[in-house]
């Protein structure tokens, strides 16, 4: 067991709308229940982009982001029994904490651990203090629980999901969030059952995963919708069977039916393109995965009369707020919402990377970038916020 500070490169996100800085850091020991990990791979997410840019008015700076990684647990604080030096872990922003008292941890219904949410919020871990500190000694702000765009990075005992030894975690790092939460939505949050109709608006990773979960399914029809039809590709192999092109208003350009080969124009609104055109009464369950929030009124209104239900994925920007005819909900839609995809982090992405080690649950293909080095990072983002919509995820192997 280590108790010596320990000094790497990380890349520091100084202010909002700046490059990160690739700067040497002090990453303190752990504390009691604390965790310190050597990062190995993290994997870009848009929560990350999204803090960067400012859009999030609770973002902290100076922070250190990054919260889809694979770790090998360096060391551990006192009282940490459940890892040891040498583990494989993966940082989990939900922890599950499994206490006795814990009525979320305790209750199958959520996967919303509230144990540590407080100080992770104000980017400190669990004793108010930080682990981070920069060559003048100053304190760096955690991010998400993880902070894993640093060669080293301390987490809660609570958010470390032990895997396998054997599982690569340059891939594994997926599970540390847009996968897992798009194959949760589909699986646990909504229950999709075989032969049900699904539609997914938004074909990021998190939609594509939305689509795979749904064919693992077994769903019989899959709308994929996105207003860059370059993401038809991916979402046609993974199992959409019909893509239609929205403008940003939601007014559908044009709908291609991938088991005919035949392509319509559109001129109306996907509400009534799916629930009226495609279908007669709309399809079983809609996926936002963009965070916009007229796509979340398009996504409930496109759900099945009587019982369709509509699971929103997408994070909004701070402020926006949806909005529906209440009959929509009369007449008998549901709306929902998931974070991680409703997965209890240290039970079930084990589990999911289990399913990915014996090929029942092919990730690759969402890896679509990869870079040698923390300091990639900034490289990583700019694939990332490319126009050309080809960038799922950028894994950056340190
Ligand atoms: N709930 C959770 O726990 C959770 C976890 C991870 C990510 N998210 C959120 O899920 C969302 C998707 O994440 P991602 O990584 O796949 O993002 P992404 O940016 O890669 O994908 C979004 C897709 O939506 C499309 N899109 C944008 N506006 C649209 C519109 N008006 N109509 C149709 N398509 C539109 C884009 O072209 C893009 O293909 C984000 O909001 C992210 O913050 C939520
Ligand atoms: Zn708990
Ligand atoms: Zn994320």
């Amino acid at each position: 067991m280590s108790n010596q500070p320990i000094e790497c490169n990380a890349m520091v996100a100084r202010a909002p709308k700046k490059p990160l800085t690739l700067e040497k850091i002090i990453v303190d020991a752990p504390k009691a229940f604390e965790v310190r990990v050597k990062v190995i791979a993290n994997a870009l997410c848009h929560t990350d982009v999204y803090t960067l840019d400012g859009c999030d008015p609770e973002g902290l700076f100076p922070c250190i982001l990054g919260h889809e990684a694979g770790c090998i647990v360096e060391s551990i604080g006192e009282g940490v029994t459940s890892v040891s030096v040498g583990d494989h872990v993966i940082p989990c922003y939900t922890p599950q904490c499994n206490e006795i008292d814990c009525v979320f941890c305790n209750s199958p219904k959520t996967n919303l651990c509230p144990k540590i949410r407080s100080t992770q919020g104000q980017g400190l871990m669990p004793d108010g203090t930080v682990r981070f500190h920069d060559k003048d000694g100053k304190s760096i702000y955690h991010f998400m629980g993880c902070s894993t765009m640093s060669e080293y990075t301390v987490i809660a005992e609570i958010s470390c999901a032990k895997i396998e030894l054997d599982a690569p975690l340059e891939k594994a790092c997926l599970f540390g969030c847009g996968v897992s939460t798009g194959l949760g939505a589909v699986w646990n949050t909504c229950k999709v059952e075989v032969n049900s109709t699904v539609a997914v608006f938004g074909l990021g990773a998190v939609g594509l995963s939305v689509i795979q979960g749904a064919k693992m399914s077994g769903a019989s029809q899959i709308f994929a919708i996105d207003m860059n039809p370059a993401k038809f590709e991916a979402a046609t192999k993974l199992g959409a069977t019909t893509c239609i092109t929205v403008d940003k208003n939601g007014n559908t350009l044009t709908i291609t039916n991938v088991l005919r080969g035949e392509e319509d124009g559109g001129g109306i609104s996907v509400q009534k393109c799916i629930a009226g055109k495609l279908t007669p009464w709309g399809v079983d369950y809609t996926f936002d995965c963009t965070g916009n929030v007229s796509v979340m009124r398009s996504a409930l209104e496109c759900a099945h009369r009587g019982w369709g239900t509509s699971c929103i994925i997408g994070v909004a920007a701070s402020g926006h707020e949806i909005t529906t005819r209440p009959f929509q909900l009369v007449t008998g839609r549901v709306w929902k919402g998931t974070a991680f995809g409703g997965f209890k982090s240290r039970t079930d992405v084990p589990k999911l990377v289990r399913k990915m080690m014996t090929g029942e649950l092919p990730i690759d293909h969402f890896i679509t970038h990869r870079f040698d080095g923390v300091d990639k990072m900034n490289e990583a983002i700019d694939a990332l916020h490319s126009s050309d919509g080809r960038c799922l995820r950028a894994v950056c192997i340190y």
